[in-house]
């Protein structure tokens, strides 16, 4: 199945990750706030302590504005953009998880009645009734997480699904309960940050230090559980997985690494600012502490995100949409007629089912400085090649005049010249810059599928003889087409590594 395409320049990857991100910041902390309000509200009735139902009143209008307008337009806009962005993903989410949205929505529905009644109630109903609407606010809600949570984790672990199609195991799937609390645990920190954020425009009296004590504790106490589980959640992500991503893909890794430097500042900023001297917890102390959540958050979901790759649905789906049930039968039999919308213009077509949805020809992750100065049979190998690239991208599922026809679509609109020339180079910074082109897009120095053994072990002859053989290394590997001027400067360079090496 597939539909009409949306042609923009700015990356699909961007584009997501704007609206999601502020779509789960947002979402989260309504689930947080929720709790956070009825309890606190439970604590400052029985003390009678006005000062602090005031400050709730206030966060409570706040909060409503901005749970339910905010959290209900992005959420819309997230359907709107995954349909756009990956339909076929988009309708086996659908297709496979018709109840389970339906049953999300109708929580939706009563989590926005009964955040409008707690708002409107504080004046109009008992305290009894006012904490049971928030009691059921903040149940609906958590129970939409519940619900979201299965679809989300199990497109990254689909678990025994792929072989079973049952419902039940895809959605308890081998991440559903680790996610689940841990984003619990990142609802309650978000609940408290955002309080936070509130109490830190009040003067700084008394009352100050004890709401941004009372607010900082229960933001620590939402990361004292995001710790555990986070670990738990990891460490449930099948290893194959993960090993994938630590060989061909250090974007997750990186931004797991990223999330432990968020998580660490945040502590310090709620244990000294919130904790030590609540006083001095001003706006900017609250702006940063929202920025550093913030962040925790966006690289944890781009985490989640970028380690499923080369997947949409892991083992089900390639992220360009194709499913991988069919990838053989597209290999012998072509990946044209599996496209619905043509145009005129075939390779075109091609380029964008296969290669589209990742790459933009000069904006974002930009194919055009990947092949100018390079050549069309280089380009169509490297297409056939793309599985064995670092990066862990699906492979083309298409027959070899296929890729062919998508190369010439990319070679027409390279730059034509001589690397050399585009990149004004000569010498031993030509070959580097060839081997970057040519061979760096598989083979790294002390990085992805190193053969410095190899190359950096060789003579000059050697290396003649390895760039003459170099199509028969691998089914992947393209034959060096390069001409002599670049085949001298790329021996050049090794040989430079080589000295240097020895030394
Ligand atoms: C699932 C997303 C995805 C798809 C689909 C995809 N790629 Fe990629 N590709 C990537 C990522 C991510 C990188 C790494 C980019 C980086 O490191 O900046 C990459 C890197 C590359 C590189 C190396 C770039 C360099 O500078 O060395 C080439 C060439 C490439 N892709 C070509 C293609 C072609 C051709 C297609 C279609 C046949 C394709 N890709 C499909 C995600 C994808
Ligand atoms: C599209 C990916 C790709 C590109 C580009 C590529 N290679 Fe390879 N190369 C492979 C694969 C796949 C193999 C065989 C399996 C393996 O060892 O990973 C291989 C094997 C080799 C080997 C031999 C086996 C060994 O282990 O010693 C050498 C040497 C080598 N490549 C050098 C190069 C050089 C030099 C270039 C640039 C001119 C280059 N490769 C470009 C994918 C590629």
């Amino acid at each position: 199945m597939n539909y009409p395409f949306w042609d923009i320049d700015i990356g699909y990857g961007i584009i997501m990750a704007a609206i999601a991100v502020i779509h789960v910041f947002v979402s989260h902390f309504a689930i947080g706030g929720g709790l956070y309000l009825v309890i606190a509200e439970t604590i400052a009735r029985k003390n009678n302590d006005q000062l602090k139902l005031q400050f709730l009143e206030k966060l409570s209008k706040f909060f409503v504005l901005v749970s339910v307008v905010f959290g209900a337009l992005t959420g819309v806009g997230i359907w709107f953009i995954i349909g756009l962005l990956n339909p076929a993903a988009t309708e086996v989410l659908i297709h496979n998880y018709v109840w389970a949205w339906a049953a999300e929505w109708t929580f939706f529905v009563i989590e926005i009645i009964a955040a409008l009644l707690y708002f409107y109630g504080w004046k109009t109903l008992s305290a009894k009734n006012h904490i049971i609407i928030g009691w059921i606010y903040f149940v609906s809600a958590w129970m939409s997480l519940f619900i979201i949570n299965g679809i989300v984790t199990y497109m990254l672990t689909p678990g025994d699904w792929v072989v079973t199609g049952n419902f039940w195991d895809g959605y308890f799937n081998p991440t559903f309960w680790s996610s689940l609390w841990l984003r619990t645990g990142i609802c309650i920190m978000l609940g408290g940050v955002y309080a936070l954020f509130v109490a830190s425009r009040y003067k700084a009296d008394d009352f100050k230090k004890r709401i941004v004590r009372f607010n900082s504790l229960w933001a620590i106490g939402g990361l004292a559980i995001m710790i555990p589980t986070m670990l738990w959640y990891v460490s449930a992500i099948p290893k194959e997985i993960v090993d994938a991503a630590l060989e061909a893909n250090l974007t997750p890794i990186k931004a797991m690494n990223a999330t432990y430097i968020y998580a660490a500042f945040l502590a310090f900023v709620l244990v000294v600012f919130g904790f030590l001297i609540p006083k001095k917890y001003n706006i900017v102390v609250g702006v940063v502490a929202m920025v550093l959540a913030l962040g925790w958050f966006g690289e944890y979901e781009w985490m989640r995100e970028s380690i499923r790759k080369p997947y949409v649905i892991t083992n089900y789906m390639y992220a360009n949409g194709i499913d991988v049930a069919n990838a053989e039968k597209y290999q012998e039999e072509g990946l044209l007629e599996s496209i619905e919308f043509q145009t005129a213009d075939k390779p075109a077509d091609l380029f964008r089912r296969a290669c589209r949805s990742c790459h933009t020809f000069d904006g974002y992750k930009p194919l055009k400085p990947a092949f100018d100065g390079t050549d069309e049979t280089f380009i169509a190998q490297i297409i056939m090649g793309t599985h064995v690239i670092r990066a862990n991208m699906p492979p083309f599922v298409g027959t070899e005049e296929e890729a062919q026809m998508v190369a010439s679509h990319i070679y027409k609109q390279i730059d034509k010249r001589h690397i050399s020339e585009i990149y004004n180079l000569d010498g031993i910074a030509l070959g580097k810059k060839v081997y970057d082109l040519r061979c760096g897009k598989c083979h790294i120095f002390g990085g992805f599928n190193d053969k410095s053994e190899t190359l950096l072990g060789s003579t000059e002859e050697d290396l003649g003889d390895i760039l003459d053989m170099a199509g028969d290394f691998a089914d992947e590997m393209p034959e060096f087409t390069g001409d002599e001027k670049e085949r001298k400067a790329l021996i050049d360079y090794i040989m430079s590594l080589n000295e240097k090496e020895k030394n």
